[in-house]
């Protein structure tokens, strides 16, 4: 009876915190939309992506101009790209209302902004430094502008302490780096972004490979990268140095996939995804799966976390994370001996287990029981038993998230 009681309440509030982990944090476009004068700089939040961005971080501060503000920078004629680059300068990755801004320690202060959180501001170009000046002014000005804090703290819009803060300022902040334009994404050196950012290992595996043509054959289109860190990818040499030439290159090509897909994206796009070593269907794919408050990769072997972000700016996505994605077209067969506790059962199935990969077993409802515990040792079972009995209808569920992809990319 309480037992039961209690189960009822766990599940409620499994439930529960599962509403509250995907649901977004915030909605700017809401926030701005009771304030006419900020339409401008609201449309644009929308247009450039960033208003998902900001809905998407718990802690933040977002400094609105007005549309007077707003037709100034927009005379400019700026490439979308950098325009965006601009508005995200205008992103604080922090909290900070009307009293914290006139009580800065010293009086001065640096602040991250969403410029700098994707990558495109080279050294301290994406900080935004604050100062406060005679007057109780406060000054706001770009790293790289020379040491001039001449947009002002206006007024706080709306604030929600301490998770968002929307205040106005009396100008867009001048900074020539967010304003240059965005390299197009051909002339974006991919290996020399990863190698700068924490997955230097990878991108040298990569620029030794073949591989490397085929991601840059996706440039235009359409690439989303996931480069594992180079503590991963360190650990993970020997195995890689064991695969044959073809091997080593589909591995490389699994990091890849053929289609732009932002942070947002991925958080909204539960499902299989197909890579850059993907021939047909149900092969080298992996699925993405949100677990509230990280994006995850799944295979049949592991399941990698998204750590970091280094580029995301359509029509290139580059994600750093925790393991080397290992498909199991390369690895089932090296990797289920290691886990399988009864060596018997193993040496028998284990012939059968690669003829199944070709989905041709005869009778696959009766394999699959025997089967799964010994490539699937800890959260994989269900799915692999879902996938030995069913792959006729998991390719169709590849095929329609791939339709999605494609439709939502050519949406944007
Ligand atoms: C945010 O608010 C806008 C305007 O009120 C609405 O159109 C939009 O659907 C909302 N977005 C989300 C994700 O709730
Ligand atoms: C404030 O200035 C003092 C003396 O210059 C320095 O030691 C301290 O680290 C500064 N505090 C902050 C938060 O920058
Ligand atoms: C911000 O800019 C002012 C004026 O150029 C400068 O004095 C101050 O040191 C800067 N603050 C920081 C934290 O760099
Ligand atoms: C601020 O965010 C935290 C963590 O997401 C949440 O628990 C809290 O309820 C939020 N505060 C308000 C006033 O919405
Ligand atoms: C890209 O960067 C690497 C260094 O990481 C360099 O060796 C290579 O020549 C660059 N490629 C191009 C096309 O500039
Ligand atoms: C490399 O392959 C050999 C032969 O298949 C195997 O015995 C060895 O364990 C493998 N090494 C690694 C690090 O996977």
């Amino acid at each position: 009876m309480q037992l039961r009681r209690v189960a009822a309440t766990v599940t409620a509030v499994l439930a529960i915190s599962l509403i509250i982990s995907t649901t977004q944090a915030h909605n700017i476009t809401h926030m701005l939309a009771k304030f006419p004068e900020f339409s401008t700089f609201n449309h644009y939040l929308t247009t450039t992506h960033l208003a998902a961005e900001i809905n998407n971080r718990q802690t933040i501060t977002v400094l609105a101009v007005d549309n007077d503000a707003m037709s100034t920078l927009l005379s400019k004629h700026l490439p979308m790209g950098a325009l965006k680059n601009v508005l995200s300068l205008h992103i604080l990755l922090d909290y900070f209302g009307a009293k914290k801004l006139h009580q800065i320690t010293n009086g001065t202060a640096l602040a991250a902004t969403m410029f700098q959180a994707t990558g495109s501001a080279s050294g301290s170009s994406g900080f935004v430094n604050i100062t406060d000046l005679k007057g109780g002014k406060v000054g706001f000005g770009a790293e790289d502008n020379g040491g001039k804090v001449d947009a002002t703290f206006v007024k706080e819009l709306e604030t929600i302490p301490y998770n968002i803060s929307v205040i106005q300022i009396t100008k867009i902040i001048p900074s020539p780096e967010a304003e240059a334009p965005a390299p197009g994404p051909s002339e974006q050196n991919i290996t020399a972004v990863m190698s700068a950012h924490g997955c230097r290992i990878f991108a040298e595996t990569l620029f030794a490979s073949p591989a490397e043509q085929t991601y840059n054959g996706n440039l235009d289109g359409g690439l989303t990268v996931f480069c594992p860190a180079d503590d991963a990818m360190k650990g993970f040499l020997p195995k890689y140095k064991n695969l044959t030439d073809v091997g080593k290159q589909a591995l490389l090509e699994y990091h890849g996939v053929p289609v732009y897909q932002s942070m947002s994206m991925l958080k909204s796009n539960n499902g299989p995804m197909n890579t850059l070593a993907t021939d047909g269907a149900d092969k080298f794919d992996f699925i993405v799966q949100n677990d509230g408050k990280f994006v995850t990769l799944k295979t049949k072997i592991v399941t990698a976390k998204i750590t970091d972000t280094l580029i995301d700016e359509q029509p290139l996505a580059i994600f750093v994370i925790d393991k080397v994605l290992q498909p199991r077209e390369l690895f089932k067969a090296v990797e289920a001996p290691a886990p399988a506790p009864a060596p018997a059962d193993d040496v028998a199935e284990s012939p059968k287990g690669s003829k199944k990969k070709k989905h041709k077993a005869p009778a696959p409802a009766a394999d699959a029981p025997v089967d799964s515990p010994a490539d699937s040792p800890d959260e994989e079972s269900a799915d692999a038993t879902a996938d030995d009995s069913g792959s006729g209808g998991r390719s169709v569920g590849v095929f329609t998230v791939g339709v999605g992809v494609v439709v939502s990319f050519l949406m944007v």
